[in-house]
């Protein structure tokens, strides 16, 4: 199958930045949120990182128009009727998402693709809210999108190798790199990565170092580019709430269960970057 068409729901930070690279490899996008102040939010933001590239001389100003002309802005699910694919970026919650899936089978055309950036919710699960579980399956950006080259590609039980391969084909055409990995809770990337967050809050939580010092310490003796904390409030805390979550009950170990704190700053609404504060103040 030609994909052509390509629906985002969620203009959140996943699904702007999921937009912007289906539109610049030339697809043409729907990006659709629930109220029209969310989706105007993403398409600014999307505007605003084509503008930055226009400014490094990485884009022409006419590059930048095009490829904002190929995103239409929507609020209303019913434009799934024009879609070859929908990738769904909405907020980590299983019944989110298992209603959306119920209504978007209603409305896609036959032939659609209904794909999930989901970083932990079992894909099986999701499709059986469908009735063409062969063609859901999970697709999983990493953040930011625009930058980041990998994307995890899960199978849910029933998921048809022909949409397997049209998902495979489609990552390559959006420049990202495809690593396929099997249908467990938190993959492969949020598995490994989500609890070494958890044990970094937990090591506020208790005492053991001030949050600049935890990154500090992961920066310079591990390498890593980023200190988990403040990856955590990129990520977004609640998001990382969800996900621990997911891993607590999928795997039953009680080596997942989510840091009281991490819980705490997500009642207090601090979710991270997205909300101004989280680990830090933006
Ligand atoms: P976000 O909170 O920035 O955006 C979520 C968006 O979904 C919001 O704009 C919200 O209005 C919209 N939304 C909620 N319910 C909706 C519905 N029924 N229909 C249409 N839109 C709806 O969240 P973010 O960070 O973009 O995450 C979205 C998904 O991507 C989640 O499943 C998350 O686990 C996954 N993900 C997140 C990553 C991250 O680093 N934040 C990385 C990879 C995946």
């Amino acid at each position: 199958m030609e994909i052509q068409k390509i629906m985002v729901i969620g203009a959140g930070q996943m699904g702007s930045g999921i937009a912007q690279v289906c539109a610049s490899a030339g697809f043409d996008v729907i990006l659709h949120d629930i109220k029209e102040e969310f989706v105007n939010k993403g398409y600014h933001s999307i505007e605003k990182q084509l503008q930055r590239q226009v400014e490094k001389g990485r884009l022409t100003p006419q590059e930048k128009d095009e490829t904002l002309q190929r995103i239409t802005p929507s609020v209303e699910l019913s434009n799934a009727r024009f879609i070859d694919i929908a990738i769904e970026a909405v907020v980590e919650k299983m019944d989110v998402k298992t209603t959306l899936f119920h209504e978007l089978d209603q409305l896609a055309p036959d032939h659609a693709i209904l794909a999930t950036n989901t970083s932990s919710l079992p894909i099986t699960e999701i499709a059986a809210a469908t009735k063409r579980p062969e063609k859901v399956i999970g697709m999983h950006f990493m953040n930011p999108v625009p930058v980041m080259k990998l994307v995890e590609i899960i199978r849910g039980l029933a998921t048809d190798d022909e949409v397997f391969q049209n998902i495979y084909d489609l990552t390559k055409k959006l420049n990202k790199v495809p690593v396929e990995v099997n249908d467990f809770p938190g993959f492969v990337s949020n598995r490994i990565l989500m609890p070494m967050i958890n044990e970094a809050i937990y090591t506020v939580y208790e005492g053991v170092a001030s949050p600049e010092a935890v990154d500090e310490v992961m920066k310079l003796g591990m390498n890593h580019p980023m200190g988990p904390l403040t990856l955590a409030d990129f990520i977004g805390l609640d998001t990382c709430l969800f996900i621990m979550e997911t891993l607590h009950e999928g795997f039953g170990d009680d080596k997942y269960r989510p840091c009281p704190l991490l819980r705490k700053y997500v009642k207090a609404g601090w979710l991270g970057k997205k909300t101004g504060r989280g680990f830090y103040s933006y």
